[in-house]
């Protein structure tokens, strides 16, 4: 049938591209069914390549030039030697570029799927609350199991006074959620270490700063609180040298922050909140007593908790909060802060390094009127539940609203050569001991609290001598070092 084609036929054909491959494809078709006959021969016969290619039609050409019907067994024309070397490289070339492409598409899968994992970390990180057993964990932890108890978010609790502050509602059947950044301004195995202990007693520490406003709405909006203990700062006097800034991130905008998130919730909760002794700065009168003058700070740290002091006053003032602050003096126990002279003079006896002993001018010893941690917690415990409601609602205020402040200290300062004999006694260790000036760091010579105020209003009453809050450190110390999982 392909032999009887006219001239004329195929003149035609020629004119249509489409005609053309579709008469290449049939002689292929053809050239497939002979081979096996050894008829190969037909092809030219037929005068398909009898044809010079027309100019117009380079397809029809290169068509019949690369389609072997059986690969392999075809006879293929010998090229010249340019376009062997160019059939070479465009081989190469196809190859080269398959493997690019294929490249790129396993890339271009790798970084999906890292930026869906990063994404969805970040989307953890970022907004928690959309994780159902992130918020079961929340409602779990604000279990109230008594009678008449509270709703207590706790700032900073896997900090030293915030970690045994919500053990001791939890203790008692307050529902309590925690909140915390674990910041590295000491060893964040510390934090953790508190932070399992918490977990322990159901106490779930949502990790975030206090400066996301997002996050504490949605806390607010998940929970009724009634209170909320704010710790969380940055403390330390010597650091704020190094670091001031981060003590304006988290004392006074973290403060700022909380404080704003109170005034919105509905119900206010009532604030109670750690300030200092140290807003006692360069004071000579001693003890030192809640109506002395506050307005010589001696460190950044003082100034952001005085300045802490008057954004509470503001915030009391237009809004109707219930506000109580605490200066704390010296808190120190198990599970204590390890920059404070107490807890790092026991890490460099034990480990036979020289210890810093400062004096003031004129060779005064300087001295701290330390305060065990147990009874610090009292008296935070005492003022959740003598504070009273905040007045406000949904931002507005509906009536003057409870503004206190109170000294939590133990009124018997011991000085720091003092200090340093108890722990060479509980530890049987000398100390090497450098007597030096004290260098102009923000620490002042003495603190020495007045408490008759926490007294009256708290019951407050702290039991505890250095001797015997050392001893209880010291046992804790020993305890949780020797455990391989500590550092130091
Ligand atoms: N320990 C003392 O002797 C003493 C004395 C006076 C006042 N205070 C005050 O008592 C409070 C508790 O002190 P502490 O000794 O337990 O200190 P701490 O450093 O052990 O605890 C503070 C906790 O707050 C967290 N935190 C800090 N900034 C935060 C932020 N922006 N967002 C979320 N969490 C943040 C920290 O990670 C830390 O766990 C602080 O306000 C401190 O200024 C303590």
């Amino acid at each position: 049938m392909y032999g009887q084609l006219s001239q004329a036929d195929i003149d035609k054909d020629l004119e249509d591209p489409t005609r053309i491959q579709f008469w290449y494809f049939r002689a292929t078709q053809v050239r497939t069914k002979l081979k096996s006959s050894d008829q190969r021969g037909f092809i030219p016969a037929m005068n398909f390549g009898t044809y010079s290619k027309p100019a117009q039609y380079p397809m029809a050409g290169s068509l019949q030039d690369n389609f072997p019907s059986t690969p392999g067994k075809v006879k293929v024309e010998k090229s010249n030697y340019f376009s062997r070397v160019a059939n070479r490289w465009q081989s190469y070339i196809t190859a080269k570029f398959s493997f690019s492409v294929i490249a790129v598409v396993f890339l271009l899968v790798f970084a999906a799927f890292s930026v869906s994992l990063l994404g969805a970390k970040t989307i953890q990180q970022v907004t928690p609350w959309k994780d159902p057993i992130w918020r079961a964990r929340v409602k779990h932890s604000c279990l109230i199991k008594r009678d008449n108890g509270f709703l207590v978010l706790v700032t900073g609790a896997s900090g030293f006074v915030g970690s045994h502050v919500s053990l001791a509602l939890k203790k008692r059947g307050d529902g309590v959620l925690g909140i915390d950044n674990f910041n590295n301004y000491y060893e964040p195995s510390l934090k953790r270490a508190r932070q399992a202990l918490l977990e322990k007693q159901g106490i779930f520490v949502v990790e975030a700063d206090i400066n996301n406003a997002a996050l504490l709405q949605k806390l607010f909006s998940l929970i009724p609180f009634t209170h909320v203990m704010h710790l969380a700062a940055q403390a330390g006097v010597r650091y704020a040298m190094q670091n001031p800034s981060s003590y304006v991130h988290s004392n006074i905008a973290g403060l700022v922050s909380i404080l704003e998130a109170c005034k919105t919730a509905n119900p206010q909760p009532a604030v109670v909140w750690a300030s200092s002794s140290s807003v006692y700065g360069l004071n000579t009168k001693v003890p030192f007593s809640e109506i002395d003058r506050t307005d010589r700070p001696a460190s950044l740290y003082a100034a952001t908790k005085k300045a802490g002091e008057m954004i509470a006053h503001t915030y009391n003032h237009i809004y109707g909060l219930s506000i109580t602050g605490l200066r704390f003096f010296t808190v120190y126990g198990p599970f204590g802060r390890p920059d404070m002279a107490y807890f790092s003079f026991t890490t460099d006896i034990l480990e036979g390094r020289d210890i810093n002993i400062y004096q003031g001018p004129n060779h005064v010893d300087l001295a701290r009127d330390f305060t065990y941690i147990d009874d610090i917690v009292k008296g935070c415990v005492a003022s959740i539940d003598t504070a009273k409601k905040s007045t406000g609602s949904g931002g507005k205020k509906k009536g003057p609203a409870q503004l206190r402040i109170f000294n939590l200290g133990n009124t018997t300062p011991v000085n720091v050569p003092e200090l340093v004999n108890i722990l060479e006694k509980l530890l049987k260790v000398k100390a090497q001991r450098n007597i030096i000036s004290m260098p102009r760091n923000g620490d002042v010579p003495f603190t020495h609290a007045n408490i008759t105020l926490a007294q009256k209003e708290l019951g407050y009453n702290p039991t505890t001598d250095l001797h015997t809050g050392l001893k209880k450190f010291v046992h804790w110390y020993r305890n949780y070092y020797s455990q391989p999982s500590a550092e130091k």
